[in-house]
């Protein structure tokens, strides 16, 4: 089987996978039968690649680091995205761009687009599954698409698939976790003695930070996790803007001193809990102490605990991510989106 992608959004991730696809191309053709060609590749600012053929990753990703832009190559174009996605042939979108805490967008009209256009899709967005996810999903399902985002939250770790595939007919009753891993990382640091400036750089400087790392600070990139889990996995149908937010940003050293000396730790928790019939989201730092499943999640790590109805609590933790994990997001969700082509289905 040929596969056609479209990337929107070629940034760390999307040329982490694009390198995946190089290393695992003969796995692919030998284990699954799968050919997969890009035929299209949109950025903001380094033009994009459009061709009826499959481009060649390895000289685009060669000369992208060389030149800093799709300028020189014979594919290159400058069509903005959504005439991208509507003059392509691919088979698939693929959405990488940056989070939008305010709405979502443009991700949110790029799936859309795709979908019209008969794609199935897979993001690691996100601002989408935050913002729009009944919409989509309900989109995807009624022209009998697939619309799969598992690097939306703690990047290639099964959260989303781990409850679709694995945990069939027990209900999610709460979430908890420890999400964003730059806040985590500065709270550890300033436990060191470090100021916060200078946590929060060197969170930039090992690629964690968000570009603009006040949406880490303040809560906002654990908001838009919460709410993803909580949309899907919960049913909440409920945007980031109703989410009960605290950063870390006013945290002292003396906060972390005075945790620490009653035995605790400080944590950046986001919850969803149901209260009455509706599901109550809260993003705010905590003091956890040894015996919290959160208290050994530390540095960069992530961890999120599940509390169902037939299964009690069960917490998975990803240590130490980078960009490889989530470009495995984005492979593992074609792959699972491929089984479901294949067999007919929607899962
Ligand atoms: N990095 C991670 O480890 C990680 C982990 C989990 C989830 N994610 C999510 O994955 C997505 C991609 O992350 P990333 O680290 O690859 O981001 P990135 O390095 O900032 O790359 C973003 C890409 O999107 C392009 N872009 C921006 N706005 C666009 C627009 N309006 N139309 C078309 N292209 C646009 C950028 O163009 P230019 O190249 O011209 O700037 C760039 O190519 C984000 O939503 C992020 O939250 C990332």
């Amino acid at each position: 089987m040929i596969l056609r992608l479209a990337i929107i959004g070629f940034g760390n991730v999307g040329q982490e996978f694009a390198r995946m696809l190089l290393v695992k191309r003969e796995w692919l053709l030998r284990n699954r039968g799968l050919d997969v060609e890009v035929l299209a590749i949109a950025t903001k600012t380094k033009g994009s690649l459009l061709s009826r053929t499959a481009i060649d990753l390895e000289k685009v990703l060669s000369h992208l680091k060389t030149n800093g832009t799709f300028k020189g190559l014979p594919e290159c174009c400058d069509l903005p995205p959504l005439k991208m996605i509507n003059n392509c042939d691919a088979d698939m979108m693929i959405e990488l761009t940056p989070l939008n805490i305010e709405n979502g967008q443009p991700a949110i009209e790029h799936i859309k687009a795709a979908l019209d256009a008969g794609m199935d899709v897979v993001t690691a967005n996100k601002g989408p599954v935050a913002w729009a996810y009944d919409e989509l999903r309900d989109r995807a399902r009624a022209r009998n698409l697939r619309f799969r985002f598992e690097g939306a939250v703690m990047d290639g770790t099964p959260v989303f698939n781990l409850v679709e595939r694995t945990l069939p007919g027990c209900q999610v009753i709460g979430l908890e976790g420890v999400l964003n891993s730059t806040s985590n990382f500065v709270v550890d640091e300033m436990a060191k003695g470090r100021t916060m400036e200078s946590a929060i750089k060197e969170a930039q400087a090992k690629g964690i930070a968000e570009a603009d790392p006040s949406l880490d600070i303040d809560g906002w990139d654990a908001v838009a996790k919460i709410t993803a889990l909580a949309n899907v996995i919960m049913e909440a149908n409920l945007t980031p803007k109703q989410v009960e937010r605290e950063g870390i940003r006013d945290l002292t050293a003396e906060d972390i001193k005075n945790a620490s000396a009653k035995g605790g730790r400080i944590r950046l928790i986001a919850r969803a809990a149901r209260a009455g019939d509706r599901i109550r989201l809260t993003v705010k730092p905590q003091v956890v102490g040894p015996d919290s499943v959160f208290w050994s999640v530390e540095g960069t790590s992530s961890a999120l605990k599940f509390e169902t109805d037939l299964m009690g609590d069960l917490t998975i933790v990803e240590s130490g991510p980078g960009t490889t994990q989530t470009a495995y997001a984005i492979f593992s969700d074609m792959l699972l989106t491929v089984e479901a082509i294949r067999s007919g289905t929607l899962y």
